[in-house]
């Protein structure tokens, strides 16, 4: 049984999505920056052990991501996960867990690294928009792409309307891609990622 370290700042419904598609492994910890993420909550009636590390309470950037790294370390996941986690991380950090950390990341990328993904989409005017599970690299929303879930964007589609179809397409490709990564189907090769060939065809799908 592997363990799994999840990063939280918010509703934490994909965090939830991870534990209620009960993977043969551990949630050894959520740990969330914002002392008032409503998905602690959730991990704690669950009975998973939760950690705050309030960005606040550091003068900066380095010494918030040293003491997140620190509990971190402390669990010794074999992966950890930024399900909705709205810190920038230093290089520092992403090099003491190199390979190890994912990110959920709501647009196709490379398309709309960063915030306001919905609303750039719509500015835009893509006619398809989704969402993408990435390995984290020093370099904002670059990393190496492991699986992606596209849909169509309508003509009557908002901000909000096109978040929350995304979301349900993060719900299902989170889960499945640690699932991958954890059972060995995935390496990275020349800052690509190679996935075994039984699973290729579902690193992708599209929803019209
Ligand atoms: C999700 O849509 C996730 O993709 C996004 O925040 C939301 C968190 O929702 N993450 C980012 O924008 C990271 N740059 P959740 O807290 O309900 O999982």
């Amino acid at each position: 049984m592997k363990k799994i370290a999840i990063l939280i700042s918010g509703r934490g419904t994909n965090m939830q999505a991870i534990v209620e598609s009960q993977l043969p492994h551990e949630i050894c910890g959520v740990i969330s920056n914002n002392p008032s993420a409503a998905g602690l909550s959730f991990a704690k009636a669950q009975n998973i052990d939760t950690y705050v590390i309030n960005h606040r309470d550091h003068p900066d950037r380095e010494s918030f991501d040293k003491a997140l790294g620190n509990t971190i370390a402390a669990l010794q996941p074999d992966i950890i996960v930024l399900a909705g986690f709205m810190r920038i991380l230093t290089t520092d950090l992403i090099t003491r867990f190199a390979g190890k950390i994912i990110n959920i990341h709501p647009s196709l990328l490379p398309a709309f690294r960063g915030l306001d993904t919905h609303q750039r989409a719509i500015t835009e005017g893509v006619k398809l928009h989704g969402c993408t599970v990435h390995f984290v690299t020093p370099n904002l929303d670059e990393g190496p792409i492991i699986a992606q879930a596209a849909l169509c964007v309508r003509p009557d589609d908002t901000p909000q309307s096109l978040a929350d179809r995304v979301l349900t397409l993060e719900h299902e490709i989170l889960p499945k891609t640690l699932a991958w990564i954890l059972d060995g189907h995935c390496t990275i090769v020349d800052n690509r990622v190679t996935l075994d060939p039984s699973i290729i065809n579902d690193s992708c799908s599209f929803q019209r």
